[in-house]
């Protein structure tokens, strides 16, 4: 099925993990894509795998809180494309630490990346989704971000505020056919969640109902049925993929 057919994508944080599951789904579904991450060589590796499945796509290295970097590609982007439909903003960090000993650059820095992040390349989009008068928008947030997290305040704050920015543009962008929709990870496997304790990991498995840990696939199924017709209809919703964490 080719239900994403020459629409044309923008990944941030695509060069591993999360974000590269989703880019590659996306062109999957025949989605040109162009791939936002810090590090030139992952975001060139995911832009060829992009092209290895028929797309056309663009590798970009950028911190997403750097706002005339960000702006600077959206134009480049939007020059080499020649629009755009689907915005996924996946960059994301952590930071963990006790708020008793959390620092601020702890703090500014997790802000920085997964919520200013989200912001800047949502705007620096936002005439030419506006103009085009359709498209949808996508921030992954986390299921932190609902009930938050010992040891993540900067991290649950950023996502929380992502959710409650999902809801604005939402509302603002309605009228113009974009939806805007938040999803919500629980604990998926990639590079992030790799460092934590076989202790700790044993733990959260135990609060999985469906018995198992979730993989960067299930988030980019997600993703692609909320860009795809099925989202046509849902809009300033968060969607929860997490094996059942939280309900
Ligand atoms: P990851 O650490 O494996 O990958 C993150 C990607 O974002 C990397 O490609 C990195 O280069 C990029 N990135 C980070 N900071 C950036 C910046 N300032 N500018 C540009 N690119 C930047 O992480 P993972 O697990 O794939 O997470 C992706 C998103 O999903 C994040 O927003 C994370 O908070 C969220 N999430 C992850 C969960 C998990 O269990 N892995 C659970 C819930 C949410």
């Amino acid at each position: 099925m080719s239900e994403l057919l020459n629409q044309v994508a923008v990944v941030t944080g695509a060069g591993r993990g999360i974000g590269r599951a989703i880019a590659l789904e996306l062109a999957g579904a025949g989605a040109d894509v162009a791939c936002v991450s810090r590090t030139a060589e992952n975001a060139e590796k995911v832009a060829a795998e992009v092209r290895a499945r028929g797309r056309r796509a663009w590798a970009h290295a950028l911190d997403v809180a750097d706002a005339a970097a960000v702006n600077a590609a959206a134009e480049a982007i939007l020059a080499a494309a020649g629009r755009v439909d689907i915005l996924v903003n996946n960059a994301g960090i952590t930071r963990d630490g006790l708020l008793m000993r959390m620092s601020d650059a702890d703090w500014d820095g997790v802000l920085a990346t997964n919520l200013k992040g989200a912001f800047l390349f949502t705007r620096a989009l936002s005439r030419a989704f506006l103009k085009q008068r359709s498209g949808c928008i996508l921030n992954v947030a986390s299921v932190i971000g609902l009930r938050g997290n010992a040891g993540q305040a900067n991290y649950a704050a950023s996502k929380a505020a992502l959710i409650g920015f999902t809801k604005s543009v939402a509302r603002e962008f309605a009228s113009r056919g974009i939806t805007v929709n938040a999803l919500a990870p629980g604990f998926i496997e990639t590079d992030m969640t790799g460092v934590l304790s076989a202790e700790l990991r044993q733990t959260i498995l135990g609060q999985i109902p469906l018995g198992r840990f979730g993989q960067p696939e299930d988030i980019a199924r997600a993703a692609r049925f909320l860009a795809g017709p099925g989202g046509r209809y849902i809009t300033g919703q968060v969607l929860v993929v997490d094996g059942g964490m939280v309900m």
